[in-house]
């Protein structure tokens, strides 16, 4: 019996060429917020009806999160950036091990799927390259609202104990402005019986875009965007026809391709209340910003050396340090970074460092001196936004610079090198076989 080998995996090599010095110009349209549109689908679950979502970025992660609803019993139907998601009938509370692990914001459904069955089984999503990404807060949060929570073997059970099986509304207070306790709270506590506080609550946009779709579901939520959320828990929640909000994260990388390129551009729609510390940070690099209905027209020659501290909302954005780093790498003067927010979000700056780059690592702080030119060479993200942190640092480079880790640049970026090509830069996507 000759026994075939079964096909080897097919290594594919897949990185982006990316040719820098080139000047930009034209338009750049920002897709739906990744961070919004992934909670968003999640509350599908705490309804019946039909949850009807516009406005969806074309990502790999609203792809794998679509397959992880699908599993649990979720029509999901997917039109251009349309998406509906029928969760009449959910026929299991514990998604598959193997969609979990490929996505950790598929933790999003162990709040809504407890407030619906009264019962819930979610791997732990785990730790990733930035950081260990606990869910202390979450689980605290589960059982001040009635749910008994075990962790066994990398699993989270939680269920709600009694005949009702509905969880009772609870005093929150998180011990950190946790974005996805938050979210993960606001939805268990939408169907449970009785008012709920969340003090310390997460104050990001994509929190506030999560009360507006659960009030539009005919929940009843206020103070979002504020520390101190209260939800009054009803008995259903009916279909919605919502728009996610626009991705201020991708924006904010467009942005950056401008000021890196010292060009001019026009980015939108951008809402700029969601880029106040962003926006505040180019403009002391002697970026010239008009905002124009919902397009921001950017425009830079020089850019100066300044500081930056990530926190959370409303101070600047830990997901746009990367990508703020590679400009600072060429800016005029001196700059401090400190990551305060994810414990080893500073692996960039080794790739930078192979472009050139002058940067002195101490800890979560980076000092970076900038100068006149980087240089192309092969690099790699470790992270999403470190990825595009390397395409943006390849645009200013002398010469090509290699990007691998396209599989994490595809987790928040639909088609970035589309979208910069057809503003003037010069990116060819190559895969073949490693
Ligand atoms: C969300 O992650 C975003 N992801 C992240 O974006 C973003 O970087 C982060 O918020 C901060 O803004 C999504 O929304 C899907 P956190 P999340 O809980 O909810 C600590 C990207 O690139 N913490 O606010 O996981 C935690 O360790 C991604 O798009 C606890 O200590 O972030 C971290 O240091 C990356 N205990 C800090 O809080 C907990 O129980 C912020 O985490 C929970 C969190």
């Amino acid at each position: 019996m000759t026994l075939s080998a079964a096909p080897a995996l097919q290594l594919l090599d897949s990185r982006l060429e990316v040719s820098g010095g080139l000047k930009l110009s034209g338009e750049l349209r920002v897709s739906g917020a990744k961070n919004s549109a992934l909670v968003l689908m999640a509350a599908c679950l705490l309804s019946r009806d039909t949850l009807r979502l516009r406005n969806v970025p074309p990502l790999t992660d609203i792809t794998a999160m679509g397959e992880i609803l699908a599993a649990l019993g979720v029509q999901v139907t997917r039109q251009g950036d349309c998406i509906d998601l029928d969760g009449e009938h959910i026929t299991q509370a514990a998604p598959p091990y193997e969609l979990v692990n490929s996505l950790r914001a598929s933790f999003f459904c162990i709040g809504p799927l407890l407030a619906r069955m009264g019962t819930a089984q979610v791997p732990l999503p785990g730790g990733c390259q930035i950081g260990s990404r606990p869910v202390v807060e979450h689980v605290k949060g589960l059982k001040t609202l009635g749910a008994q929570v075990t962790i066994e073997h990398g699993v989270v059970t939680a269920s709600v104990p009694g005949r009702s099986k509905r969880l009772r509304g609870g005093h929150i207070h998180l011990d950190c402005p946790s974005v996805g306790a938050t979210e993960t709270l606001m939805m268990a506590a939408a169907l449970a019986d009785g008012e709920t506080v969340i003090d310390n609550a997460a104050l990001e946009p994509e929190v506030i875009d999560l009360a507006r779709l659960l009030n539009a579901m005919g929940g009843r939520v206020r103070g979002a965007g504020t520390p101190t959320i209260v939800i009054n828990g009803v008995p259903t929640l009916h279909e919605a026809d919502y728009a996610v909000i626009p991705d201020r994260i991708e924006a904010g990388t467009f942005l950056l391709a401008a000021a890196i390129t010292r060009s001019s551009l026009t980015v939108g729609p951008v809402i700029p209340e969601h880029l106040g510390a962003v926006l505040t940070k180019l403009d002391e690099a002697g970026c010239r910003m008009v905002q124009e209905g919902t397009n921001l027209r950017i425009s830079a020659e020089s850019i100066q050396a300044f500081d930056l501290r990530t926190m959370p909302f409303p101070g600047f954005p830990t997901d746009l340090q990367a990508p703020f780093m590679s400009l600072l790498a060429t800016a005029n003067g001196t700059s401090v970074v400190v990551e305060t927010i994810f414990e080893n979000r500073l692996q960039h700056v080794a790739e930078l460092q192979r472009m050139g780059a002058s940067i002195r690592l101490q800890g979560n702080t980076a000092c970076i001196e900038g100068v006149a030119r980087l240089s192309g060479a092969p690099v790699r993200g470790t992270d999403l936004r470190a990825s595009a942190a390397m395409v943006l640092a390849g645009l200013a480079a002398d010469g090509v610079t290699t990007v691998r880790g396209l599989e994490f640049l595809d987790r928040g970026y639909a088609n970035l090198e589309g979208k910069l090509n057809a503003v003037g830069a010069r990116i060819r996507r190559l895969s073949d076989p490693a």
